[in-house]
């Protein structure tokens, strides 16, 4: 099977479909304004902090795993665990999930490069709206966000049918370079405006966001880590299928961890510069319209769609040459995000028909996968983030915690809220305590670790990574679930508890 099965074409092929993967609309959306909301410079070091002993440890052991079993999660966790192959179900329902709202985001980036096109074509006065007026009108069009969530599904259909080299390689070969240069002109853009230092300010600056009243106060450091462990994770596709997945197309010769860390710090360093893009841009037109600084929308799905769209209106005559140019960027970390998790999930099928001898399945399993992507997309898609039906109103619950508000938190919810923190404390303790860290640090021998690196990732895989996880589980819960904080850091402890002793009682008895 292992002969059939696809491949790579070069490292650096693999490099940038990992960072295509890395690189979507957490970065570019949820990175900016959740460092700025707490409190800039704090929130960078904690993420710092995580991505090297928690996302390093987990991306050197998804590669590792993937490798070793060349296999698709549900069957690559069955031959390396009895007791935990359960973390490869969660690593593929995960993905399924996030696809169901991601595939909505990217329908919207299409309505907006269309938008766009459209006033720089026939001027700004084309559509003579505000960013808020566009935004309300389009959530409450269903049709038109489902036409354009079909359309964003097939373009990343066609691109997976084209296979591990000639469809997703090819695609971050050309996507990931062009992206950078986009960013790039937007960067030069947003600093050159005036006050786009108040913008700064709101990033690097600790602090400032209570100073200036984005917020009321600074949060508490365990809520920072709760933020910047979800971001992290989220942010470098982590525990959710999808780096196993691109690693088990990855040949023995290459380097494990060389790689991570390429991985790692390319998608920290566009985070960065996404929000160096995006935040002095919002913050120097809402000064220029006039608005208290404070009182600057710099969350949330109105950064991208609406704070942004009311940047580029009032750009002039050039602005929505800016706006195309921003939301194809967009668009392009959307599509190589999420034809990692289409590739995921249609893998655990070409691998079995593989198993079964059946080669060149992957057009068909592809199709199948993309209708059920399409079919939970639709739902997402025609709520339009609540405003026309959510699930709190189809139960008829006033006042709902936030996974109840739309159709997007509650899928969010089960698979970034407890699927992936709960997937990788697992596979830490799996690792870590049930089998060995020898698992991961052979299959990275074939890089040649250093001494140094082996004791880094014992030490982080057994104790770092489980007790960071239950935070984030705990953060993410409290999160989505709300009010009694205790009650969901119980929770978290309890469950860390209750693995760690299962996996330490199911150790592998040394040969
Ligand atoms: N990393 C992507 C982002 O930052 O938007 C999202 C993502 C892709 C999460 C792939 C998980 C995944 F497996």
């Amino acid at each position: 099977m292992e002969n059939n099965r696809s491949s790579w074409g070069s490292n650096l092929g693999f490099l940038l479909a990992a960072i295509g993967s890395a690189v979507g609309l957490g970065n570019i959306w949820g990175f900016p304004y959740k460092m700025g909301k707490c409190g800039g410079f704090v929130f960078l070091i904690v993420y710092l902090l995580l991505a090297i002993f928690v996302g390093m440890i987990i991306m050197v052991s998804e590669l590792a795993v993937g490798r070793k079993t060349k296999l698709s999660p549900i069957d690559a966790y069955k031959e390396v665990s009895k007791k935990f192959s359960w973390i490869g179900w969660l690593a593929t329902i995960a993905p399924f999930f996030i696809m169901s709202f991601y595939t909505v985001l990217g329908g919207y980036c299409l309505q907006y490069i269309a938008l766009n096109m459209t006033k720089l074509s026939f001027g700004n006065e084309a559509v003579a709206m505000t960013g808020g007026e566009i935004f309300g009108a389009m959530l409450t069009t269903p049709l038109g966000c489902v036409v354009f969530t079909i359309l964003f599904i097939v373009i990343c259909m066609v691109i997976v049918q084209g296979g591990v080299s000639g469809g997703i390689e090819k695609f971050n070969k050309i996507g990931m370079p062009a992206l950078f240069v986009m960013l790039l002109i937007i960067i030069v853009r947003s600093l050159t405006l005036p006050n786009a230092v108040e913008g700064l300010k709101f990033m690097f600056v600790p602090g400032y966001a209570v100073k200036a009243g984005f917020i009321e106060a600074q949060p508490s450091l365990v809520s920072v880590l709760g933020t910047a462990g979800g971001q992290m994770f989220f942010s470098l596709s982590l525990a959710m299928g999808a780096i196993l997945t691109y690693g088990s197309y990855l040949s023995k010769e290459e380097n494990l961890v060389r790689n991570s860390v390429i991985i790692v710090a390319s998608d920290t360093l566009i985070a960065l510069m996404a929000g160096i893009a995006v935040i002095p841009a919002a913050v120097a037109n809402g000064i220029a319209q006039g608005t208290p600084v404070g009182q600057i929308k710099l969350g949330g799905p109105n950064l991208l769609f609406v704070t942004l769209q009311d940047v580029f209106t009032n750009m002039g005559a050039l602005g929505p040459l800016f706006g195309v140019i921003f939301y194809v960027l967009v668009l392009i970390a959307a599509i190589s995000s999420a034809i990692s998790l289409m590739e995921t999930i249609a893998a655990h099928w070409i691998d079995k028909d593989l198993a079964k001898g059946e080669t060149d399945t992957r057009q068909r399993n592809v199709l199948i996968v993309s209708l059920l992507i399409l079919i939970e997309a639709v739902v997402v898609a025609a709520d339009g983030l609540g405003s026309n039906f959510s699930p709190a109103s189809l139960l008829g619950i006033s006042a709902p915690p936030v996974f109840l508000d739309c159709f997007l938190d509650f899928m969010d919810c089960w698979s970034e809220g407890i699927a992936m923190p709960l997937g990788a404390m697992l596979m830490a303790l799996m690792i870590g305590w049930e089998q060995s860290p020898d698992l991961v640090l052979d299959e990275v021998a074939h890089g040649d670790p250093s001494e140094g690196f082996k004791s880094f990732y014992k030490i982080c895989v057994k104790f770092v990574v489980p007790i960071v996880m239950a935070f984030v589980l705990a953060g993410q819960m409290i999160d989505f679930f709300g009010s009694n904080q205790a009650i969901w850091y119980v929770v978290a402890v309890v469950l860390l508890v209750v693995f760690w002793v299962i996996a330490a009682m199911g150790k592998k008895k040394e040969a």
